[in-house]
């Protein structure tokens, strides 16, 4: 039996390809590469030395969906393909939600058919909206999403706990991430933004390789500590192990399931460059720029549910996630291309 990575190519698809496969897993990937690079699958093969099988298709398209599940003996499915953009999602809510929201609706007919009813998704802690005050537990009220993006991961947990309630078969489980970071510690896989990176850790990796000139720090006059904004990052490798113990949830009895995956912890903006600096062994220069719209102050979970029902925790620190960082940066100074 294999689980069927939908994203698989992608950022943190491709760590948690990598993951699965060290956990004796059998995978199947499937991406339309929008937003990666084959390269990324060669790569996961190299990282385990195990033949991935992979297909370029969408999840928009029912036909190539049911061929791969009468292809293969598909037991559960991981799925994080989705646009994610934030900034992108309010110029495009139509293509945001039509791939989103349409694509899942689309892959969940096709694995009812088969009769595949074990998932697990991408959710993120932007369904907590800007009310919940940090630190954000799973029974908090979700809703009130700032932007069409965190609305399709709302709507989408909505859709999952629906099919759910009307069908106990299904085994769904809800991974709200925090703010992943990092890379793998080879240096071979990690992210790989098209164009100037939106979020902070790729944009201050592209300043220490030269790419960029100056990180803008938005706001400095936040109610924090530092004044900059707070956020809980985490390891994408942590966050692939988190995806392990998931799939072990899944696969036993049938539930409906919801789990932060953060380390609890909240660091500025300003501690992460300079733990950043200390990685890079340099001075890396930046300016406060303006508040960025629909920013909060601060963000961090709370993920004492999944320690207690996954056995799952964060191990990784923030200079670790630095190094590993620059590691793939350097090593990789254009991403995949
Ligand atoms: P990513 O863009 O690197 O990976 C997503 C993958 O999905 C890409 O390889 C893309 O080509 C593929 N894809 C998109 N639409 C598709 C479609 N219609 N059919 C087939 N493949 C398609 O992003 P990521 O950072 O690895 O994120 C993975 C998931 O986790 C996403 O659902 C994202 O919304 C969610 N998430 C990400 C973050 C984050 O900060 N990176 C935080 C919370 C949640
Ligand atoms: C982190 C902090 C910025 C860039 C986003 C999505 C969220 C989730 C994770 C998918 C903030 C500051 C950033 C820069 C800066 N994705 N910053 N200068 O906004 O917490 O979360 O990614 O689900 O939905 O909204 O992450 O990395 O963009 O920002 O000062 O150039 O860094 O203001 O305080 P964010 P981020």
């Amino acid at each position: 039996m294999s689980i069927l990575v939908t994203g698989g190519a992608g950022y943190i698809g491709s760590h948690t390809s990598v993951e699965l496969i060290n956990a004796g897993y059998d995978i199947i990937i499937l991406d339309n590469l929008c937003n990666s690079n084959r390269e990324s699958v060669k790569r996961v093969e190299e990282l385990t030395g195990k033949a991935v099988k992979f297909y370029e298709a969408d999840i928009r398209d029912p036909e190539a969906l049911d061929k791969v599940f009468a292809e293969n003996d598909i037991s559960s499915v991981i799925h994080f393909a989705g646009l994610k953009a934030v900034g992108e999602s309010c110029r495009m809510p139509l293509e945001y939600y039509e791939n989103n929201i349409n694509g899942t609706l689309v892959l969940c007919a096709s694995m009812r058919k088969a009769g595949c009813k074990k998932i697990v998704f991408s959710s993120s802690a932007t369904v907590y909206g800007e009310h919940n005050v940090s630190p954000l537990t799973e029974d908090m009220p979700v809703g009130g999403t700032t932007n069409p993006y965190g609305t399709t991961k709302y709507f989408i947990e909505r859709i999952l706990e629906d099919i759910y309630k009307a069908d106990n078969e299904w085994s769904v489980c809800l991974l709200r991430y925090f703010n992943p970071v990092g890379a793998h510690k080879s240096g071979r896989i990690g992210e790989d933004p098209n164009g100037i990176p939106n979020n902070l850790v790729p944009y201050i990796s592209q300043v220490a390789i030269g790419k960029l000139e100056c990180l803008n720090v938005f706001g400095n006059d936040y109610d924090t500590p530092d004044g900059t904004g707070v956020r809980d990052y985490i390891h994408v490798v942590d966050l692939a192990l988190g995806h392990v113990k998931a799939i072990e949830k899944v696969l036993g009895e049938s539930s409906f399931s919801v789990y932060n995956l953060g380390t609890g912890v909240g660091y500025s903006v300003l501690d992460m460059l300079h733990s950043f600096e200390k990685a890079c062994g340099k001075k890396l220069p930046y300016k406060i720029a303006p508040r960025r719209p629909g920013d909060i102050a601060t963000c961090y979970s709370d993920p004492s549910k999944a320690k207690r029902e996954l056995g799952w925790t964060a191990e990784r620190g923030l200079d670790e996630m630095c190094e590993d960082t620059w590691r793939w940066q350097q090593q990789n100074p254009n991403g995949y291309k």
